[in-house]
């Protein structure tokens, strides 16, 4: 038995899942539509909602307020273990919606005997729902969550990072890594939910940047991106 699979977290979990889905469905299957009819690839849509958020990404999210947009189950626990193989004890998310990747990630860090995520999350509601529901799992002394724009809150994460999950804006995958690396330890994993944009996938894969990156085969077609900090 590890925290992950605990009565306590695995119930809090699934009822988020289930929640997460009736939320999202109607949104999700629209855009789904629009896609199809339209003929666009994923990067096509995506370089859309890069566009989109690059004129204004806070009402974009406003516009997503009562969504979750949270990682699947698999993803979570691809998360988890990713946290427990680099032995993380201080881990930074950008985008924590209403807590499910974070109850993954802090559910590592008990079972790794203990440390510190910090959160980032645009709108106050889901903040409050996040807070909530890692209290729930009996996990909230373990995550800070910051209310605001990511790129103030994580300006200062505390020390050094062992592990970056990067899952909000599109177009601040490379603006919130920037913030970030001269924290990032020798071996840090950096992960991108969603990596579409251009400039952060050619960053990470150019090894003069000091990192070695490609695309991951979890949850295929939803750009994830695995990236491990090498100098
Ligand atoms: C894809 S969702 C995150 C899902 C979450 N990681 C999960 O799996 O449960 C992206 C979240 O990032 C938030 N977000 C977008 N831009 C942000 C920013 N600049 N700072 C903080 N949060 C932001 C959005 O409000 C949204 O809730």
């Amino acid at each position: 038995m590890n925290t992950l699979t605990s009565e306590r977290v695995a119930a809090v979990l699934e009822r988020l899942h289930r929640e997460s889905e009736a939320a999202d469905r109607e949104r999700m299957e629209t855009f789904m539509a629009a896609m199809a009819a339209s003929g666009a690839t994923p990067e096509q849509a995506a370089a859309e909602i890069i566009a989109s958020e690059r004129a204004d990404y806070r009402a974009v999210y406003r516009g997503y307020a009562g969504n979750f947009l949270a990682v699947s189950p698999a993803y979570g626990r691809f998360l988890y273990m990713i946290a427990l193989a680099c032995k993380a004890r201080r881990i930074v998310e950008f985008g924590t919606s209403m807590g499910i990747s974070t109850i993954h990630l802090a559910a590592a860090l008990r079972d790794n005997g203990g440390g510190q995520l910090i959160g980032s999350e645009l709108e106050p509601g889901k903040v409050a729902r996040a807070r909530a529901n890692l209290a729930t799992a009996g996990l909230a002394d373990l995550v800070d969550v910051r209310e605001g724009d990511a790129l103030e809150t994580l300006r200062d994460v505390g020390g050094e990072v062992d592990m970056l999950l990067i899952d909000g804006a599109f177009a601040l995958y490379l603006p919130v890594l920037k913030l970030i690396e001269p924290r990032l330890r020798p071996g840090a994993v950096v992960l991108g939910e969603n990596a579409f944009a251009p400039d952060y996938l050619d960053y990470v894969r150019n090894p003069a940047n000091g990192y070695d990156s490609q695309s991951l085969p979890v949850d295929e077609g939803r750009g994830n991106e695995f990236t491990v900090r090498v100098a």
